[in-house]
């Protein structure tokens, strides 16, 4: 069965471990030339060598998805070096879990900077190209605290409901 994922071109943010990591992996070996974004760029570049070593076309970018310059370098690297933009996936996010009533307010503006801004900026940054290109598809990633809310997960459960308000709103409004 085809994937159909050979030749597009993906920017994946938070590529630096776990989901984003696993994720570039999956589909450099199914031939996506990838943009890899996150914080830490030496994980970054080990991961890009041993992808292109074993035949993918990987690239990597520093990113800091609270900064939108930084994020819209990453999906401009990606055009200059691929061409075009086929997929974003605003993958990177963190949850640290702690009552309200702790006042962890350092925590809060995280969460809210990264896993609710860093997908705006993602947005902001790829949805001009995919216009002009009439074509493409921005993966968020929310989680199932983004349906439901338990206690101690109350601001992250917030972003991701955020996170899926803001997709569904999204394909609502460029759908046409
Ligand atoms: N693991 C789960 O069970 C689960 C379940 C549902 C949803 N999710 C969601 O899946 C996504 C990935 O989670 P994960 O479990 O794979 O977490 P992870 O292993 O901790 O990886 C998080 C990634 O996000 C990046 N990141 C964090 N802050 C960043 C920033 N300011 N700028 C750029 N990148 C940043 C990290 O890279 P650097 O530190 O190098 O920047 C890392 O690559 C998150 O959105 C998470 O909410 C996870």
């Amino acid at each position: 069965m085809s994937t159909k994922i050979a030749g597009k071109v993906v920017v994946i943010t938070g590529a630096s471990s776990g989901l984003g990591e696993a994720t570039a992996r999956l589909l450099s070996a199914q031939g996506a030339s990838l943009a890899l974004g996150a914080r830490r760029v030496d994980r970054l570049k080990s991961l890009a060598d041993e992808l292109n070593k074993s035949g993918g076309k990987a690239l990597t970018v520093a990113t800091d998805v609270t900064n939108s310059d930084q994020v819209k370098q990453l999906v401009d690297a990606a055009v200059q070096k691929f061409g075009r933009i086929d997929v974003i996936i605003n993958n990177a996010g963190l949850m640290p879990q702690s009552p309200l009533e702790r006042l962890k307010i350092d925590d809060w503006d995280r969460m809210i900077d990264v896993n609710i801004k860093g997908v705006l900026y993602g947005i902001a940054a790829a949805l001009p190209y995919m216009k002009q290109q009439k074509a493409g598809h921005i993966i968020c990633v929310s989680s199932i605290a983004g349906h439901k809310v338990r206690p101690g997960g109350v601001v992250y459960s917030a972003t991701k409901h955020a996170v899926r308000v803001i997709s569904e709103g999204l394909r609502q409004e460029v759908k046409p």
